[in-house]
């Protein structure tokens, strides 16, 4: 397999299913290039999900490849499934707990990753007072202070009110570009699409279109 190098995301084939009969993932082929913010798109049960835990090591592919340049970061629907400390502060500096860092470099890459958010006035709120939008950027603080290269995000503005959603989009665009990530953003809601540099529609385990946005937008709202 040779996958251009100016992708961070590609899978070639990638089959996977929860029973033999159904595939919910059948040859599946896509890619994101690097640098770019893409959205992901198709009905309940078309297999977003299973293709993030794919892309994310959480499951095994049955065929096919994966490839990742660089590290990723996964950001779940729910937020509370997610931050596990009383803190901001503690939760993002826990997600650092393997790296062995010491005490200054820990609290210095929690400060830069809250700063990327625009959150570094929360260090010692408590999760628990935290707005939904502001929980989704705190996980996502969290993928940035382990030094995620490759955001993956399941429909992360699902349980946000209207303006935390378009907050959250608003700002995981202007991360992607300022910090030079990628990122693969599961989607049901169709505006969100103004954002993105480009959309992939999933149907019956395969990609069956993609490219602009505005146009997949249009397509869907038909
Ligand atoms: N843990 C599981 N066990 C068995 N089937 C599952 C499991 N998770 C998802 N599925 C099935 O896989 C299909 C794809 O689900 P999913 O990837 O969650 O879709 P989407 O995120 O697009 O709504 C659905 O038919 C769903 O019922
Ligand atoms: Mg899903």
């Amino acid at each position: 397999m040779s996958i251009s190098t100016s992708n961070a995301i590609a899978t070639v084939d990638l089959s996977f299913g929860w029973k033999s009969t159904a595939p919910v993932l059948d040859k599946c082929t896509l890619s994101v290039p690097k640098g770019e913010f893409w959205m992901l798109l198709g009905t309940n049960g078309s297999g977003k999900s299973t293709l993030l835990k794919l892309l994310a090591g959480l499951l095994t592919p049955q065929s096919g490849q994966i490839q990742l340049n660089g590290k990723v970061g996964f950001v779940f629907q729910n937020p509370d499934h997610q931050l596990v400390m009383p803190t901001v502060g503690a939760d993002v500096a826990f997600g650092l707990v393997s790296e062995n860092l010491s005490h200054i470099e820990t609290q210095a890459r929690v400060f830069d990753a809250l700063s990327a958010v625009n959150l570094q006035g929360l260090h010692r709120r408590p999760i628990y007072a935290l707005s939904g939008g502001q929980k989704q950027r705190i996980a996502i603080a969290g993928a940035i202070a382990r030094q995620a290269d490759i955001l993956i995000l399941d429909e992360p503005t699902a349980l946000l009110d209207a303006d935390s959603q378009s907050d959250l989009v608003v700002e995981v665009r202007r991360l992607v570009k300022e910090q030079s990530l990628t990122a693969l953003w599961v989607t049901h809601r169709l505006n969100e699409l103004d954002y993105a540099d480009g959309a992939f529609l999933l149907k019956q385990g395969k990609v069956t279109d993609r490219g602009n946005p505005a146009r997949l937008k249009r397509l869907l709202t038909d």
